[in-house]
């Protein structure tokens, strides 16, 4: 049992195998919490809080009893908790407080399912804890769920409200996450960045007052990762305290961290205030999406290895622990110029060299020969398939190579017959104009009628065609935010109401097309997030293919996501050998494609790139399924090492990518610490033996002191 409750203390405790959780309720009816850290098993209640000055309290229960000093589960607005709070109701009378009260709670197997939204699949082990509250004034019920996955260290947060009264209410904010630390003195750890330089490592001590990282462009944003984490100062790769966050889902978000009056430290993550409301009826409810945490004892490569194998379990749909395609992708090499004749040259090649997929990227349907123009026409451009799509890609897939298409259902551009006959079913305001972003407009996807819309284009073009794959992007963020199908007061939930329009066509095109995988994408990593994760194999990292700037964008988005989410390609090697390698070796620390003119390789490029190809086959399953270990973080230097361990320690790819110009000659001892001690591995690209032993002392590696130098080693156990 990882839930248990002791009606001796009125305690609740959460135990995974390496952390334990613990909250009361304490006999006034208030969720108060106590622990959240290395497993325990015995734990003693703190005395009740001393006074402090102004703090609010109720004359019934006395002045030590103040909503404004204990650490809480949940946070109310407006009824004395100063600090910034998770829940926000306003009443049908005008006022937004609410005292919510402990009820009830329900422990049980599996999970409480959110109704359209991604969330964390179940296995045999996984339970979940309700704990019902009650506001005696609106009559709303708030149900706080804590399901708890106990193998991975990971325990999430979400909740539901519900209008049990008889007058509406409004849901002013909405935090699926409430952790209260009783210390301040942590860093926070985050990724910031922007098209295209996702993924940029922020640490910084937590000071007095709100820092929050936030989205307010409809997306989780190149700017903002939704992943973060709090810290001990001294906490490494290896040791200290790290509290990791997460939000499952793919729009507009708020994560906040207060240090209070009392050095404590407050942390929500959910959906906010600033980007969304929305309104009850009598009866009916909301289900907020779910928010993920994890800790760690021995620093951030522990927390990592929690969520990478959080991820791969619960999150990710079961395909995706199938090795993935290796795919040629038309992008870089062809932008909107596609041509069936090329193409079909572009399959006979990538057939050669060993490829599993040939992906047609953007310019295939409608008039998009630029960007200007074609996107909501999701037909087949008829100049370009004189035959039309389907005998196309049986033609193709004769040849014996699996296919995939580019899509991008959430945009229109103005200059479109589907704009030209629906005006509005774009996101816009009446009588104001809409911002444009790369030439289109967001198509109302909280519109029942849009989606419906995009489900027929897609059943009548793609009938009968033999698709493996979707590319399913996103290019610009939400502005504009107005919909000409929901009423004046509903409004603020259109942000909300697009995710969920989005959550349904996804599902819908994994149900209508059961064969083919999706990678998602949105200018390369503007929604790289466990929300889009729960749909796809994978997801276009960065639209950035130059292998510095990856080599750094990978290293950071493996904090938060397995390898097996990050769609890695080898582009632009420039006709050099050693180009094509080095970009080979940062690609690998992925999952494998190419996005290159085939047809204008020399056959020196072609032979190596098929040995490549043949070789990433062998290891690829570490990458996949294994475990990632970090040895050096290009944040700090100019270089980055790392190794993947198999779950059996049998087989580890250790990878050193020099990225800027080291220190010539210099050589880094690289430890393989789970490494076996009793046991021979033989690295399969040279030969060489090593003992584990001699692995967990290290492996000794020369840096060359140049930029494009770098080295795998495939060791496996002989
Ligand atoms: C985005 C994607 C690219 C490509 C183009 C097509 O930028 O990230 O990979 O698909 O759109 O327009």
């Amino acid at each position: 049992m990882s839930i248990s409750f002791f009606t001796s203390t009125n305690q609740f405790v959460l135990n995974t195998k390496r952390t334990t959780y613990i909250f009361d309720a304490s006999k006034d009816r208030f969720l108060r919490h106590l622990y959240y850290g290395k497993r325990i098993s015995e734990f003693q209640a703190p005395e009740d809080n001393d006074y402090y000055n102004f703090a609010p309290y109720l004359a019934t229960l006395g002045d030590r009893w103040s909503t404004d000093i204990f650490s809480q589960e949940c946070s109310f607005f407006g009824s004395g908790d100063f600090r910034t709070d998770a829940l926000r109701l306003r009443g049908a009378d005008g006022t937004s407080v609410t005292d919510f009260l402990y009820d009830s709670y329900r422990i049980f197997n599996g999970r409480y399912s959110l109704e359209g939204l991604p969330e964390a699949r179940v296995d045999e082990t996984t339970q979940t804890l309700e704990v019902t509250l009650v506001d005696p004034i609106t009559k709303c019920r708030l149900f706080l769920y804590y399901t708890v996955f106990e193998k991975e260290d990971i325990i999430s947060r979400y909740m539901v409200i519900e209008n049990r009264g008889d007058a509406f209410v409004k849901i002013e904010k909405c935090m699926s996450l409430t952790l209260d630390l009783d210390r301040c003195d942590y860093d926070m750890v985050s990724l910031y960045g922007s098209h295209p330089h996702e993924c940029n490592y922020q640490r910084v001590p937590l000071h007095h007052g709100t820092q929050a990282i936030t989205s307010r462009r409809g997306s989780t944003s190149h700017q903002y990762n939704p992943f973060f984490a709090i810290c001990s100062h001294k906490a490494t790769e290896e040791k200290g305290d790290v509290y990791g966050f997460n939000f499952v889902y793919s729009g507009c978000f708020l994560n906040e961290v207060e240090v209070d009056q009392q050095n404590h430290t407050r942390v929500l993550v959910g959906l906010g205030s600033e980007c969304f409301s929305y309104t009850l009826d009598p009866g009916d409810h909301f289900c907020s999406p779910e928010a993920v945490m994890t800790y760690s004892s021995s620093g951030f490569g522990c927390m990592s290895r929690n969520f990478h194998r959080f991820v791969r379990t619960h999150i990710l749909p079961p395909e995706a622990l199938k090795p993935h395609p290796i795919v040629l992708n038309t992008w870089e090499a062809c932008l909107f110029n596609i041509q069936e004749e090329t193409l079909l040259q572009f399959a006979d090649e990538a057939t050669k060299l060993g490829f599993d997929m040939l992906v047609m990227d953007d310019g295939w349907f409608g008039a998009r020969n630029h960007d200007h123009a074609g996107l909501g026409d999701w037909f087949v451009n008829l100049k370009k398939f004189p035959k039309g799509l389907k005998p196309f890609v049986e033609e193709i897939k004769a040849k014996g190579i699996r296919f995939g298409i580019w899509i991008e259902p959430e945009m229109v551009n103005p200059d479109s017959d589907l704009y030209r006959a629906h005006p509005e079913w774009c996101l816009h305001v009446s009588g104001r104009e809409a911002k444009l972003s790369r030439n289109q407009l967001v198509l109302d996807m909280s519109n029942p009628n849009v989606i419906d819309y995009l489900k027929e284009s897609f059943l009548k073009t793609f009938e009968d065609v033999p698709l493996d794959y979707f590319k399913w992007d996103m290019n610009r963020h939400l502005t504009d935010v107005g919909s000409a199908y929901w009423s004046a007061d509903r409004q603020d939930e259109v942000r909300f109401r697009y995710m969920k329009g989005v959550y349904s066509l996804l599902q819908w095109f994994r149900e209508q097309y059961p064969n083919a995988v999706i990678e998602t994408c949105s200018g390369g990593g503007g929604r790289y997030d466990l929300g889009m994760m729960y749909y796809g194999i994978q997801i276009w990292t960065s639209d950035n293919t130059n292998p510095y700037d990856r080599t750094m964008i990978q290293a950071n988005a493996m904090l938060a996501y397995p390898a097996t989410t990050m769609s890695c390609h080898v582009s632009n090697p420039k006709d050099s050998l050693k180009s094509l390698d080095y970009r080979y070796k940062v690609a690998v620390g992925g999952m494998l494609g190419y996005e290159l003119h085939i047809l204008k390789m020399n056959d020196e490029i072609k032979v190596e790139m098929k040995k490549q190809i043949q070789q990433y086959r062998d290891f690829e399953h570490l990458m996949r399924l294994g475990e990632h270990y970090s040895l050096v973080s290009p944040v700090y230097y100019p270089y980055s090492a790392y190794y993947y361990a198999s779950e059996t320690r049998d087989e580890f790819l250790l990878t050193v990518i020099e990225k800027a110009d080291c220190k010539e000659g210099k050589t880094k001892l690289l430890k393989i610490r789970q490494a076996k001690s009793n046991v021979i591995y033989q690295d399969q690209l040279t030969g060489t033996k090593y003992t584990g032993e001699s692995l967990r002392h290290g492996i000794s590696f020369p840096l060359l002191g140049e930029r494009d130098h770098a080295e795998i080693v495939y060791l496996k156990k002989i």
